[in-house]
């Protein structure tokens, strides 16, 4: 059923209209449940990890639905149809999670913990903490496919999970502040801004692995049980 642009003219029954409205709203519940199922799994992951440590390894976790309007945007720059079933197929980003860690390590035990699960599919992995964007950008993604259970039937919903740690969280968040819908790239001094917000990545990296050192020096001053190459373990 097509999802009219409702920039444009209406040129369908408004009985399809509605009909394609509520396609979208329907696939809509899907992706909000599949959010909630994800932040579910998080939260009991982050209860079981921080048995006998003092801190949770997970500072916050934001969930957020992709905006019609964006949807649209997406689908239109990449030129396909603006129907339920092509969205469902082609984006993997309309379910967004993202998971505020204390530290690098956690980030990895716990995308380690939830690939485990047996209802937890991983499609795709991007490690930009491993391999940081040239922008300096740093941040692990995943893309899953999670089951949700509705009246009769089960569901397999894609989500895009985004972890990184404060620091990492702090840059990428002003970066995108500076740079939304600016079209820096287009100004005379854009390398100069791009020189500044690398050094800026680098300087809040530099800090992570510092903290991150002395944390591992405080564990094993304590005897606290730590394990260092979660990377190998993905
Ligand atoms: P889209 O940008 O969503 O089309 O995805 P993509 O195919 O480029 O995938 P990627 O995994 O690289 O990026 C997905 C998301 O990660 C983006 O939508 C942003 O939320 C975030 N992200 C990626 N690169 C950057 C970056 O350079 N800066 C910031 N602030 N966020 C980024
Ligand atoms: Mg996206």
């Amino acid at each position: 059923m097509e999802i009219e642009n409702l920039k444009k003219p209406l040129h369908i029954s408004p009985s399809d209209f509605l009909a394609g409205a509520m396609d979208y709203q329907r696939l809509m519940t899907y992706y909000q449940c599949a959010l909630m199922e994800t932040e579910t799994k998080f939260k009991v992951l982050n209860e079981q990890l921080s048995i006998g440590r003092e801190a949770n390894p997970i500072e916050s976790i934001k969930t957020r639905l992709k905006k019609p309007v964006s949807i649209a945007e997406k689908m239109t720059r990449r030129g396909l149809p603006l129907t339920v079933d092509a969205i469902e197929e082609n984006l993997t980003d309309v379910a967004g999670v993202r998971v505020i860690c204390t530290f690098r390590d956690d980030v990895y035990s716990l995308a380690n913990s939830l690939l485990q699960q047996d209802d937890v599919r991983l499609l795709k992995v991007k490690d930009y903490i491993s391999n940081p964007k040239d922008n300096g950008y740093r941040s692990l993604h995943l893309i899953v496919e999670i089951p949700i259970y509705l009246l009769n039937e089960r569901r397999e919903v894609k989500v895009e999970i985004q972890m990184r740690t404060i620091a990492m969280d702090f840059w990428a968040s002003l970066e995108h502040k500076i740079r939304y819908k600016k079209n820096i790239e287009k100004l005379d001094g854009y390398e100069e801004i791009s020189r500044r917000l690398k050094l800026c990545a680098d300087q809040s990296a530099a800090l992570d692995e510092m903290m991150t050192e002395t944390h591992l020096m405080i564990c094993k001053m304590t005897g606290e049980d730590v394990q260092e190459d979660w990377e190998a373990q993905l």
